[in-house]
């Protein structure tokens, strides 16, 4: 026992030793931030990170008496950059990371954040893949793609069409975006016809071939999901192509919305070549907190603190930064103080010169992130919580269009009742139990200026016409055959055929294959075969509709003779004797006697002076005229 209490007491006295020493909170902590400085994003998310900081740092109710320190690092949207601005950053002792913008990037630095413990936060990294599963400390204060591809898919089903052109950048956020795009497309039976993959750079030389090349597809609803471009260098180019028109639709995800949103307004009165899109912007409901801050960034414009106007990714951003600080606010509350240590697997791995084994880095970070994850916090962006998958729940959609130079809100997406006229809040009622029936949207101005539905889709001009088989009788031509030496076919068929064509809205290619040798009429069974089995799209002639061939080819209705007959109930079923007089009125039947004593009286008249049938007395006369 004495042995015992030795050590007992030595721990009690390094716990009492400790406690006082960490009693003191840390007059500093380091916040590390990854992003572009030059992007749409990063222009607003920069000025709107830096006056959280200053907010946080001049509240005396949150981290009291301690300096958060933001320590932001500029990647230009390179992963090289991004991996090592994130190793940089766990050198200055940061105790989380928020950001990157970009989802390729945040691939790379979640592995990294992974691998030494320190939670990311991205307000901007839309990726659906950047799963929880696989990046425990990656946390999402903006929606997944996964949310806006089924708001998408909703869009693309409300106006009932069924395939659309997928223009994407050909990186992680392009390709996985419209991974999701395809599979929620397919929820709704509708697909992804064609994909046209941009290189980052958005070459305009690329963009023009590739557009030009597509005018030749047959869907015309091109769906856009590139990364923010102030130069909108994919409309300048459909532009030029003659595609902001009529005839094509244009819908891009939310890149556009925040591009936009984020230009000057003297610049929103040059987007006249715009009009007709649709986008979709993630929802930030209205609230007194949110208009406080718009005019106050008016002012830190007005000082040269912001160049760009604010988006919806700048409000995520300052509310990123402040469920941080409420986190570390109460990780302090419960460890008393924060701490580094060199990582026990960098340690063993010896890297000679590159020194990577003297990084001390944050111990609390799962902790924190366990915290974060707790968050439940309302902020200029509405409240945020976080779901099983370490997102934000989805807030919804704003559904926008573009119509002549202002930005219109036609309606909102929810997951909760998809579009409706009325912004919906996604935590409350039952999920997905919408139907389509009840899709609501304000009238929408389509490119060209139509606010009827675009049709969506053309025959594509190298569609094969289709080939449609006719019989080439030598009996009966008026029916349909080919007129002897010129490739002409004539005949009522084809007049019949001709006539419904033209109550189709649109052109349908087709060419006559005339079936026969003309001397004899061909057989009509193996012209039906044919049509089975390919030879020929539809065949058009007197052909008699039989069972046997119904059962192999579809007929139009009959138009020589309908073979429609109507069977109906027998109203009266009571039946008596005299229902023989039935088909006549009773003046009828009085007519017809009358006319029969007339004729008996006329043959009389004329008989009975030359047969001796009518001669006798008066009753055997009477009796020969009626019989
Ligand atoms: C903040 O800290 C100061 C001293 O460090 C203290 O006087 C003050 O009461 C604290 N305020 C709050 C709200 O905790
Ligand atoms: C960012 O990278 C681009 C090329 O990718 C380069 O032209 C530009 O100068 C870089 N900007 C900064 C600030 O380094
Ligand atoms: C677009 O493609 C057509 C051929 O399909 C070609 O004639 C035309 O020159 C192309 N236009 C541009 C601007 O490349
Ligand atoms: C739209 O398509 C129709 C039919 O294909 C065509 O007649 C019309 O000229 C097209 N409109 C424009 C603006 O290209
Ligand atoms: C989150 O906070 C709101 C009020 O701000 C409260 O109504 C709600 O119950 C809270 N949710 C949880 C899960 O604590
Ligand atoms: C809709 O939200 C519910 C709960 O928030 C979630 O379980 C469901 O997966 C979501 N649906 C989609 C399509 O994301
Ligand atoms: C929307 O369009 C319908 C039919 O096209 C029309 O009756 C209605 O008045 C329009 N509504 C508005 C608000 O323009
Ligand atoms: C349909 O049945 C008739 C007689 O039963 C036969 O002569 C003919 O070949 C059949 N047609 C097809 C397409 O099978």
């Amino acid at each position: 026992m004495k042995e015992l209490v030795i050590p007992q007491l030595f721990v009690s006295i390094w716990l009492l030793v400790n406690g006082f020493v960490s009693c003191q909170r840390p007059a500093v902590v380091n916040l590390g931030a990854i992003f572009t400085f030059d992007s749409v994003i990063g222009k607003a998310a920069k000025p709107a990170m830096e006056a959280a900081v200053s907010d946080i740092n001049n509240d005396i109710r949150i981290l009291n008496g301690t300096k958060l320190n933001l320590l932001m690092v500029d990647v230009n949207c390179s992963v090289f950059l991004g991996s090592v601005g994130a190793f940089q950053l766990v050198e200055e002792e940061v105790v989380a990371i928020i950001g990157p913008q970009s989802s390729g990037i945040a691939h790379m630095i979640s592995t990294i954040a992974n691998g030494l413990q320190v939670p990311l936060i991205s307000y901007a990294a839309t990726d659906p893949t950047l799963s929880a599963l696989q990046f425990p400390f990656f946390i999402r204060t903006t929606q997944s793609d996964s949310y806006q591809m089924a708001a998408m898919a909703d869009l693309v089903d409300f106006f009932r069409w069924r395939e659309v052109i997928a223009i994407v950048v050909d990186d992680e956020y392009g390709r996985n975006g419209i991974g999701a795009l395809g599979e929620e497309l397919n929820k709704k039976r509708a697909k992804i016809s064609y994909k046209l993959f941009l290189s980052n750079q958005l070459d305009e030389s690329e963009v023009m071939d590739k557009l030009n090349k597509s005018k030749l597809l047959g869907p015309r609803v091109y769906v856009v999901h590139v990364n923010p471009d102030p130069r909108l260098r994919i409309f300048t180019v459909a532009r030029k192509l003659q595609m902001m028109t009529d005839n094509y639709t244009w819908l891009a995800t939310d890149w556009l919305s925040a591009t936009l949103d984020s230009f000057p307004p003297t610049k929103k009165a040059s987007l006249g070549f715009l009009q007709g899109v649709v986008g979709l912007r993630q929802h930030t409901p209205e609230s007194s907190q949110k208009r406080a801050f718009m005019s106050r960034w008016k002012g830190m414009q007005r000082k040269g603190s912001a160049s760009s106007e604010l988006n919806t990714y700048g409000l995520q951003a300052y509310d990123t930064v402040w469920i941080v600080a409420y986190a570390i606010e109460r990780f302090l509350d419960e460890h008393k103080t924060i701490t580094f240590s060199f990582n026990s697997k960098l340690v063993d791995m010896k890297t000679s010169g590159l020194q990577i084994e003297k990084l001390k880095v944050f111990t609390g970070g799962n902790d924190l992130l366990d915290i974060i994850l707790q968050t439940n916090f309302t902020g200029l962006s509405g409240q945020v919580q976080f779901n099983q998958d370490q997102n934000v729940f989805s807030g919804g959609y704003d559904v926008i269009n573009i119509d002549q130079v202002s930005i219109r809100t036609v309606g909102y997406w929810s997951n909760v009742s998809g579009l409706s006229l009325s912004p919906q809040d996604a935590r409350k009622g039952e999920q997905n139990s919408y139907s389509r029936v009840d899709q609501r949207l304000q009238n929408i101005t389509w490119p060209g200026g139509k606010t009827e539905r675009p049709r969506g889709w053309i025959i594509a001009p190298d569609e094969r016409p289709l080939r449609i088989g006719v019989p080439n009788r030598a009996s009966f031509v008026e029916f349909v055959t080919e007129v002897h030496g010129s490739h002409r076919i004539e005949g009522y068929c084809i007049d019949v055929f001709l006539k419904a064509r033209e109550l189709i809205p649109y052109d349908v290619p087709y060419m006559f294959e005339p079936f026969g040798d003309g001397q004899s009429n061909p057989r009509y069974d193996d012209l039906v075969h044919m049509v089975a089995a390919d030879v020929f799209d539809a065949a058009v002639g007197d052909i008699a509709i039989l069972t046997n061939r119904t059962k192999m080819v579809d007929f139009s209705q009959p138009y020589a003779s309908t073979g429609l007959v109507i069977v109906a109930p027998i109203r009266n079923s009571k039946s008596s004797a005299w229902v023989f007089l039935q088909p006549f009125t009773v003046e009828m039947w009085c007519a017809i006697a009358a006319s029969f004593v007339m004729i008996a009286v006329v043959i009389w008249i004329l008989e009975h002076r030359v047969n001796d049938e009518f001669r006798g007395p008066p009753k055997k006369q009477l009796v020969t005229m009626l019989m």
